[in-house]
């Protein structure tokens, strides 16, 4: 099959994680850019990018790269391509647009001016303008641009893909999946230990790392993937990755959630429920307070209330309590826990072994890592011990920002906020940093399983898929399902 560019998109500091799944799926040219990976693979690899990536935000696949400096000038390109190639004018469609210039004010009118193109381009050629839909829209175009440079793109995915579709209710701040997964695959865990999240509100952290240690891909639950309405959709070859469960492994360890609250003890549960996971984690009502010992080699990784969104008295007293609690329970295991406030970092009391920037949202925030030793850390790092650099992420140029804006929020209880009335960013200004090691892996070329032989059933219901599989209960849909806030 024919190869062609691709970039997924991805949350700042996931970007080495990301690269190092694409490369496991078999993704060609891996190179890491920011909030980004651009690699190249052939329609396989879209749809597995789009089913199997725990990292990614949305696929885009870009197909037209050119320069212009005014909004006018993108509409006289954009008149000129040939969009039946990606869309009958019945098609409904969608413009998103992302700018990083001075040159274009306003993302928004970019957009526009692509949606007027596409609009006056099939008036002019067919008499019939396709319809604009925001909601529901057929196709989705992309438009990115920084200075002058613009691509236009194909958005593969449709909803952002940390919607994995398990998600049946959420408590007050929710982690998003994407960052949920991207922090267990940071941390190395790989479902060969026991893995507990102590504050684990809707369940977010322990749902992910079961879908890790089953090898389970993470758009299982999902309705729909904006590819499935493409012209040249392949409904068999998707189908045969849908249905290749190949890859899934039996788990022996322990997934343990604990929150204090009840509420989102129930969350948690409903939402492991949905994603046929229940069986798997063990969720509790407990205070981290009243925690007990666990066995060596557990991983710990939790997301402890910030004092951002979510209210706590002794916010400090806490952070306290995590590291009292730590240094007494997790003999020989290893915590994991992201926040953003130094004081609250501090308040912990043990040295951290890794500290990696991550933004949560617009939160400049840090993961860091604790391993609690029974003897001395010397002697431990001069001896047999478990640090594993190779899956930490490669620290980049970010850094030293993150830090300065992590200081800054020290002790500032104000959100971060986006600078108003620019609508650029020099972000995206550092030239693509090429993977040094271009090795892949073949996607694995075992024999598909069918449905009939017990694979999911993958069959056409009115025009769009709908997807049993026998034991495992299916997502509710309607607008239950959906984040409302992230923290
Ligand atoms: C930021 S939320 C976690 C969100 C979670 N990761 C999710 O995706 O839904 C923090 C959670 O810590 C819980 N919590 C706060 N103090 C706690 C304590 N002492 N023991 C156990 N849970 C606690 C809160 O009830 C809240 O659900």
């Amino acid at each position: 099959m024919t190869e062609f560019e691709m970039i997924a998109k991805t949350f700042q500091g996931l970007e080495e994680v990301l690269a190092k799944e694409l490369k496991e799926l078999g993704a060609n040219e891996v190179a890491v850019g920011n909030r980004m990976v651009s690699f190249r693979g052939d329609k396989a690899l879209m749809y597995k990018a789009n089913f199997h990536l725990r990292t990614a935000i949305r696929i885009l696949v870009p197909f037209l790269h050119f320069r212009a400096k005014s909004a006018d000038e993108v509409y006289e390109i954009c008149r000129k391509v040939e969009w039946e190639k990606y869309m009958l004018p019945g098609n409904s469609f969608a413009v998103d647009s992302v700018v990083y210039s001075e040159d274009f004010r306003h993302s928004k009118f970019v957009a526009y001016r692509v949606k007027d193109a596409i609009a006056d381009y099939f008036r002019e050629k067919h008499g019939k303008r396709p319809n604009v839909s925001v909601a529901n829209p057929d196709l989705i175009f992309h438009i990115h641009i920084s200075h002058d440079d613009c691509s236009l793109s194909l958005d593969s995915s449709g909803e952002s893909l940390h919607k994995r579709g398990y998600r049946q209710e959420t408590m007050e701040a929710p982690l998003n999946e994407v960052l949920a997964a991207g922090m267990i695959l940071i941390s190395g865990w790989d479902g060969k230990s026991d893995f507990v999240d102590p504050m684990c509100g809707s369940g977010t952290i322990p749902i992910e790392a079961a879908l890790i240690a089953r090898n389970m891909a993470p758009g299982l639950f999902r309705s729909r993937f904006a590819f499935e309405k493409w012209k040249d959709f392949d409904r068999d070859l998707f189908e045969s990755i849908y249905n290749d469960d190949s890859g899934e492994r039996r788990f022996e360890f322990s997934i343990r959630g604990y929150d204090k609250d009840p509420k989102a003890i129930l969350t948690a549960r409903r939402n492991a429920k949905a994603a046929g996971l229940l069986d798997m984690i063990s969720f509790e009502v407990r205070d981290f307070k009243d925690f007990q010992p666990v066995n060596e080699r557990t991983v710990m990784i939790t997301n402890p209330p910030y004092g951002e969104r979510l209210s706590n008295e002794n916010l400090l007293g806490l952070y306290e309590m995590i590291g009292e609690r730590l240094k007494h329970c997790f003999v020989g295991g290893e915590g994991w826990i992201i926040s953003y406030r130094y004081e609250c970092f501090d308040k912990i009391g043990l040295k951290p072994s890794a500290k990696i920037p991550l933004f949560n949202g617009a939160l400049p925030c840090e993961l860091r890592k604790y391993e609690i030793f029974d003897g001395r850390y010397d002697s431990f790092k001069r001896g047999e011990g478990s640090l594993k650099k190779e899956n930490l992420p490669v620290r980049r140029g970010t850094t030293l920002r993150h830090k300065a804006r992590l200081a800054e929020k020290a002790g500032d209880d104000r959100p971060f906020k986006k600078t108003e009335g620019k609508s650029f960013r020099k972000t995206e200004d550092r030239p693509f940093r090429k993977s040094e090691d271009k090795s892949f892996r073949k996607s694995e070329g075992k024999p598909f399983r069918k449905a009939s032989e017990g694979g999911r059933q993958f069959g056409k219901t009115e025009g769009r898929f709908s997807r049993k599989e026998s034991g495992r209960p299916m997502p509710k849909k309607g607008p239950k399902s959906g984040n409302k806030k992230q923290q």
